[in-house]
């Protein structure tokens, strides 16, 4: 029994929590070498300039962005940490173009797909960032490539996020389970702070980029237009935090299509699955504007998707304008 005032670390809450419920130790191992590799991603991201961890690598990546020397530095952290946890098969990554196979095949091998840096244009800014993780349990006996990572999200076993705000915040997502831990800077650990995370069932805010309101379609346009009837806009610009504070006040995020990006903006696999796993088991939703992000079977690893994200009936109340045409 914890002494009184003692807070219950990630660590104690992975390792107890599961192994009562049964789950094998491989997700615990899984979900720590995220935690150790976001505490070595949020000692960068406070140094930044101090640390001379600012700026772009130079470098374009395979969505054909500017690769900013954070989310190089973020990638090689949390591909070191997953296959050094003796529990991970294979990772898929926004800055790597092909899976990441790990050497040596793991029995209960977890397959990783993550978004190491999330809100890279936030960056040299010093506002919130983050980084995604959605987790699927290999298939029995399946010895992993590159079509090994091609799951619907309907198939994710856990999906976690970091939020590097005004405090370090890691959210961790089970099966109807969703809780949060803080960061304690002095200790190191993750410390239980969130227990039993739901969204709360009044809207209070709407996150969208008004900017691209001029190049929705019509039926688009007049969603978002309700929405702004409705709710105070909050837009941070980079999604895990804007889904962070939707998540735990009561919110709904949209990127929708456009005429310039006919599949949306974020990628499916490693920012809508995850965020939409997460949405769904604190009671939230997740759709395209058309169906269930979970349930989209996937073509290729950096596919990207429209995303309608947060309280499930204004989520619905969404997509129904939309498909109302
Ligand atoms: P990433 O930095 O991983 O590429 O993600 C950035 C995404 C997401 O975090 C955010 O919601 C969105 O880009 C913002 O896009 P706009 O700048 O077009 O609003
Ligand atoms: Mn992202
Ligand atoms: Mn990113």
């Amino acid at each position: 029994m914890p002494a009184a005032g003692h807070r219950t670390t990630l660590q104690e809450y992975v390792t107890s929590e599961w192994q009562d419920k049964g789950q094998n130790d491989g997700l615990a191992a899984v979900i720590m070498a995220i935690a150790d590799g976001s505490c070595r991603v949020q000692q960068q991201v406070r140094q930044a300039a101090l640390a001379d961890v600012l700026g772009t690598t130079g470098e374009i990546n395979v969505q054909g962005e500017i690769v900013e020397r954070l989310d190089k530095a973020s990638s090689d952290i949390f591909v070191e940490t997953l296959s050094q946890s003796g529990h991970v098969a294979a990772i898929g990554c926004e800055e790597i173009e092909k899976p990441v196979i790990v050497e040596g095949d793991v029995a209960d091998g977890y397959i990783v797909l993550m978004d190491p840096l999330d809100g890279s244009s936030n960056i040299d800014v010093a506002v919130s960032i983050g980084s995604i993780f959605g987790i699927w349990l290999k298939r029995p006996g399946e010895t992993v490539n590159d079509d090994s990572l091609l799951r619907p999200g309907n198939q994710q076993v856990a999906a976690t996020y970091v939020v590097y705000g005004s405090s370090t915040v890691l959210v961790l997502a089970t099966k109807n389970k969703v809780s949060g831990f803080t960061l304690d800077p002095e200790s190191g650990a993750f410390a239980l702070t969130h227990p039993n995370i739901k969204i709360p069932a009044e809207c209070a805010y709407y996150s969208t980029n008004e900017g691209n309101n001029k190049v929705l379609d019509k039926p688009t346009q007049k969603a978002i237009t309700l929405l702004r009837d409705k709710y105070s806009q909050r837009y941070v610009g980079s999604l895990v935090a804007d889904f962070h504070r939707n998540l735990l006040k009561g919110g709904i995020f949209a990127y929708p299509a456009d005429q310039n990006r006919k599949d949306g903006r974020l990628r499916l696999m490693y920012e809508a699955n995850p965020l939409g796993f997460v949405a769904e088991q604190a009671g939230g939703a997740a759709s395209t504007g058309y169906e269930r992000i979970m349930d989209i079977v996937p073509q290729q690893l950096h596919q990207r998707t429209p995303l309608i994200l947060g309280n499930k009936d204004v989520v619905e109340e969404t997509v129904s304008v939309i498909k109302a045409g």
